[in-house]
Order: C-alpha cells, then structure tokens, then sequence
C-alpha cells in the first residue's frame, strides 16, 4: 500500500536512504511480481535499469508496451512525458517515474500557453507534435510522432498540407528537408544531442577512418550532414546490427551503448563527444536521475506517481491514438 507518511519533494522524489545489505536486483524483482508491476525502460537509462526492464524500448515502443500491458502498476524509466504518454494511454493503470524531476529540455522548450499563441498565427494548419512534449501541448495536437515515424506520417499528408511540427526544430528541419515539405517549425531543441562537437567528431573519424557515423535527427543539421546514417534509438540499434561495418562513431545519448554492445560484441561504438566538457560521452542529465535506488524506492512506497485530469487525459489521447493507429496502418 502507499506509505502517505513518507515525505517527498515537490517533483515527488522520494530521498530514502536504500539499507545497503539489500540485493536491489532480488528486492526489484520480487517487489515487481508481488504488486503485479511492469518496469518500461528508455535506452539512455543507465546499464542496470536497462538489464533489469522488462522491455527496454524507444518513444513508440515504451508508448505501445504501456497501452498493452495488463500489469497493474507501470514504471516508466526515462523522463516525464514519456511517463505521462504512459498514463495518458492506460488511465485506469498506476504510472510511476522513479524520479520525477526527470524533466525534458526539448519537452520545456514548447511552453504550452506560448505554443497556443502561435497556433493562433496559423488558422488552419494540422499540428503535428513530437512525443517529447508535455500532456498540455498534446492536447494542442492533432497527431504525435516520435523520431520513428515522424517521417512517415507528414508524408501520409497530401504534398500541399499546411504542417505545423513541434518543438525540435532540428528534426523537423531535417523531416523537411527529406520530404521537400515546409513545415512552419516550433524553435526548440534538446540540450544533450545540440551539444555535440562536430569538431572532436571529425577529429574521431581521422583516428577512424572506417567508422559510419550514427546520428538522430535531433541533433543540429551541421552534424547530419556528416552522419552516414540518422535514425531514431531503434533505428540506429537496428541498422549497428544489420551493418556489416565494425565500427561506429554514436551521436546519440551515451546509454544507448549498451545494448548496442550487448547485440554486437564484435563491433566498436564509440560515443560522440560534447563541446564544452572533458568528457568522452553524452549523457542527459534528466535521464540519469534514475537510478536502482530510486527504481526500488518507487516500487516498494508506490511513489512518484503521475497523475493527469481526466479532460486532459480525453483530448491528449487522440493525437497519440492517431499516431498508433497510422504506425499500424503504416507498418512501421
Ligand atoms: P527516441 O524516440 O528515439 O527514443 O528518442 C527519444 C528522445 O528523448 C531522444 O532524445
Ligand atoms: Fe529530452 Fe534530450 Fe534528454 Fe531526450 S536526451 S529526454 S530530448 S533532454
């Protein structure tokens, strides 16, 4: 049951000190079949949440697993939208974040009372939003994509429909420069994959010269334009393990290269590194809030929950729906 005693911040993170004897594997585990639980886990969460997930997924993925899942109670790891897609899509289930500061630079980059502003500028036009947005900007939205279908679904639009794309302006500049669409674009970005030093990636590619460099579309279009090859998380895991290549320079978040590394032992990733650190990877902050502690914590005190109005819930659902439906249809 809830511990309503316990304290929390006001992001609700629950800071209890983990007794140190306790196997957090073991205890996870057997809190997770007690209560009936199904962990869902983000490719930029760190190793261990990874390797104990029972499905460790992209943006779709994580959104159809929690839409399916006839667990009770759904822990999402990874960051607060993709939490609150969980709960938007299975109301009637208990939604956890082990940490809820775990927030979204490019989720905060679209404002939603700013993003109705501008939506007034353009009467008429269909509002296509990226996953990683808040529920209130959803609920501004006619369909959501995520950067595995975000391709697909402007181009199930006719060629001269008025596209609004929202809030990464670096994959929608990207989306309209492979469909020769012209997408009036919200300008937000996300803070890890704009860091990205194409400077120390050149400098790699010397040192490498028979590495393909991996990218996602949110990163700046300078850095796409060196990328042998840009894709979504699963994308890119997909095409390391289909590529007959050895080695691999990734401007992804850091934490995708786990699993990439757990399918290819025999091949090489190595992270792309950011501009202004002395470090070789990239990581999101917001990501790593999550830790083993917290993930345990969650489960047993059945804390950080989300919760969401049930009108916002209403509307939010429709554009994500629309999205899961036209993946369908799209079979992707
Ligand atoms: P994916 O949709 O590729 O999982 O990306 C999510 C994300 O937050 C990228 O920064
Ligand atoms: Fe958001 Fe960027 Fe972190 Fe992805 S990597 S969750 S877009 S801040």
């Amino acid at each position: 049951m809830v511990n309503k005693n316990i304290e929390v911040d006001k992001a609700g993170f629950l800071n209890i000190p983990v007794p140190a004897e306790i196997d957090l594997v073991q205890a996870i585990n057997e809190l997770k079949k007690e209560k009936n639980a199904v962990i869902l886990a983000h490719y930029y969460q760190e190793d261990a949440i990874q390797d104990i997930a029972d499905y460790v997924g992209d943006s779709l993925a994580l959104a159809r697993w929690a839409a399916q899942t006839d667990a009770d109670i759904i822990v999402l790891c990874g960051v607060d939208f993709m939490g609150e897609t969980a709960k938007i899509l299975s109301p009637g289930k208990r939604v956890f974040v082990p940490d809820l500061n775990a927030g979204c630079s490019l989720a905060d980059s679209c404002p939603a009372d700013e993003f109705d502003r501008f939506l007034r500028q353009y009467p008429g036009y269909t509002v296509i939003s990226y996953v990683n947005t808040s529920a209130a900007i959803k609920v501004l939205t006619d369909v959501v994509v995520t950067s595995s279908n975000a391709r697909q679904i402007v181009e199930s639009f006719p060629p001269d429909a008025k596209l609004i794309f929202a809030p990464d302006r670096n994959l929608g500049n990207y989306i309209n420069s492979i469909t020769g669409r012209n997408m009036v674009l919200w300008n937000g970005a996300c803070h890890v994959h704009e860091q990205f030093s194409l400077e120390k990636i050149l400098e790699l590619k010397k040192q490498y010269p028979n590495a393909l460099v991996l990218a996602h579309p949110e990163c700046k279009s300078a850095l796409l334009k060196v990328a042998d090859y840009i894709a979504s998380t699963s994308g890119l895991l997909n095409y390391a393990s289909r590529s007959e290549n050895k080695e691999f320079i990734v401007a992804t978040e850091s934490g995708i290269l786990h699993e990439m590394t757990k399918n290819n032992p025999d091949k090489l990733f190595i992270p792309a590194p950011p501009n202004d650190s002395t470090c070789a990877c990239n990581e999101c902050n917001f990501m790593k809030l999550n830790t083993m502690e917290k993930l345990y914590n969650c489960l047993k005190y059945e804390i950080p929950e989300i919760y969401i109005a049930e009108e916002v819930v209403e509307k939010a659902v429709r554009p994500i729906n629309k999205m899961l439906e036209l993946s369908e249809k799209l079979g992707l």
